[in-house]
């Protein structure tokens, strides 16, 4: 079938004969393609015709590892299909402010982070099962490094190096892939929950790759190894994390710092910052640039800032300069810790929260003399919220917050076209959204959208949103 078009979640559609409408992974508007499967969720079986501008994705897992389906995409159609599709999405709130903001570069080298698993059966990709059925020796069985075959838990794809992560981090993965497949410790059958290693994890920092190591427990044998061998891998910090969950994640108990220091230092809009080893950063450092441009441009300056689902502060402490005092919230206490820390050492005025956003906002808004029209100063508020987006009972009390200006981070936009929706019903309006295209090669995009109060509207005329069960 031909494919006519994107989903909200960036997947091909396209029409078969009978009239139903498919949604087929990995298949690029343009294309005519074989698909199998069912219409909700098409298997792109083969490429028939790709469109004339088409170019050969460079990454030699493309179409196996599930991820960066739009390689074939020339750039600038990856970014113009974005906005088309953002621009349908969110025409109900506003129009866009502008083209869509990207860096300049080719989009490849931009990850400072990955996570990989091991494994000991290798995924078959279609080719490899009829290379199979015809009677030829696939590789299916042995020690494995990359990422989980789509819908696989049990079958890994090799991954030797990922063409969106930072030469950095390919370079210590390729140092750890040979150091680690030549060891004598086998990688983890999740079937028999037995084997040694497990996962790996890869940042990258001003000061180096930063590597998380996890295993099962493992004895005196493979602990030696790992201090001998760890120091080799041209890593900034090697740390050791052990675990007997049977639950597939990169999780355990820090076991040992193998080399160097457990604390990763980045920068955002010049500012630099120290966090954990675990704690949530943006993925693409040139791209938050832009991201924080939009961000800044959108907010203005003012008095309070609030940083709802603020993570480890990094968006709000880059602006702390435009503000007199911030007030955040995440439920990830950690990060809150490491908020607090990074707001002392550049010394901003800040009160973050740990806790739901959903239950701890009443008190922040309280506490900062926020409810009531008594406040004094520019009231501006910035959240960036899950996949899920707001919580009811996070959107209820914004909904009538007298507060300047409210800007949403969208990393879902439909998440946005949904609580933007119940914003405009309660006297916001929309000034405009400008998308970021932070995630090349792929269907995700950031989407910096700005709310302001229509003036003359009150508040307790509003809609609620359901409350949560
Ligand atoms: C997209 S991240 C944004 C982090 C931060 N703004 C940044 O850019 O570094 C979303 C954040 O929401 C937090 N979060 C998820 N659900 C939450 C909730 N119900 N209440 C508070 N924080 C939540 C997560 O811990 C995560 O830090």
């Amino acid at each position: 079938m031909s494919v006519d078009g994107l989903d909200d979640n960036g997947i091909g559609t396209g029409l078969d004969a009978r009239g139903r409408r498919w949604t087929i992974r990995g298949a690029i508007p343009g294309s005519r393609v074989l698909a199998g499967g069912k219409p909700g969720g098409g298997v792109l079986l083969d490429v028939v015709e790709a469109p004339t501008d088409a170019i050969p994705a460079p990454c030699p897992q493309f179409g196996t590892c599930g991820g960066c389906l739009y390689q074939p995409m020339p750039r600038a159609e990856q970014q113009a299909q974005k906005l088309a599709r953002l621009t349908t999405l969110l025409a109900p709130l506003s129009a866009p402010n502008g083209g869509i903001l990207g860096t300049p570069d080719d989009g490849y080298g931009y990850r400072n982070r990955m996570e990989l698993s091991f494994g000991v059966d290798r995924y078959l990709t279609r080719t490899d099962q009829l290379r199979e059925k015809a009677g030829e020796t696939v590789d299916r069985a042995g020690r494995y490094l990359g990422l989980h075959g789509p819908g696989r838990f049990d079958r890994i794809v090799d991954v030797p190096t990922c063409a969106i992560a930072s030469p950095a981090i390919n370079a210590v993965l390729e140092q750890v892939r040979a150091d680690v497949l030549a060891s004598p410790f086998p990688a983890y059958a999740p079937r028999l929950h037995e084997g040694f290693w497990r996962h790996l994890g890869l940042r990258e920092g001003a000061d180096g790759v930063l590597v998380l190591v996890y295993t099962t427990t493992g004895g005196d044998a493979e602990r030696e190894w790992l201090a001998e061998h760890a120091p080799n891998w041209g890593a900034a910090t090697v740390l050791w994390y052990t675990t007997e969950s049977v639950a597939d994640a990169a999780v355990g108990d820090l076991r040992a710092v193998l080399v160097g220091e457990p604390t990763l230092r980045v920068a955002l809009g010049g500012v630099p910052l120290t966090l954990s080893p675990l704690a949530f950063f943006q993925v693409n450092p040139h791209g938050a640039e832009l991201l924080l441009d939009a961000i800044r441009a959108a907010l203005g300056s003012g008095d309070l800032l609030l940083d709802l689902y603020c993570g480890v502060g990094a968006l709000g402490l880059a602006l702390h300069q435009d503000f007199q005092r911030i007030a955040g919230i995440d439920q990830v206490a950690e990060g809150i810790a490491e908020a607090n820390q990074n707001a002392a050492a550049l010394g901003v005025r800040a009160d973050y929260r740990a806790g739901r956003a959903e239950l701890v906002l009443p008190a922040l808004l309280h506490d900062h003399n926020l409810l009531g029209g008594a406040r004094s100063g520019r009231l501006a508020v910035l959240v960036d919220p899950p996949r899920s987006g707001l919580h009811p009972d996070a959107l209820r009390p914004l909904l009538t917050l007298d507060a300047d200006v409210l800007v949403y981070v969208a990393c879902r936009p439909s998440s946005l076209a949904r609580d933007g929706a119940l914003l405009l019903a309660a006297g916001w309006t929309c000034t405009g959204w400008t998308a970021v295209d932070l995630f090349p090669h792929t269907a995700h995009v950031e989407v910096v959208a700005r709310f302001e109060r229509r003036p003359a509207t009150l508040a307790a005329e509003s809609p609620c949103p359901p409350s949560a069960p």
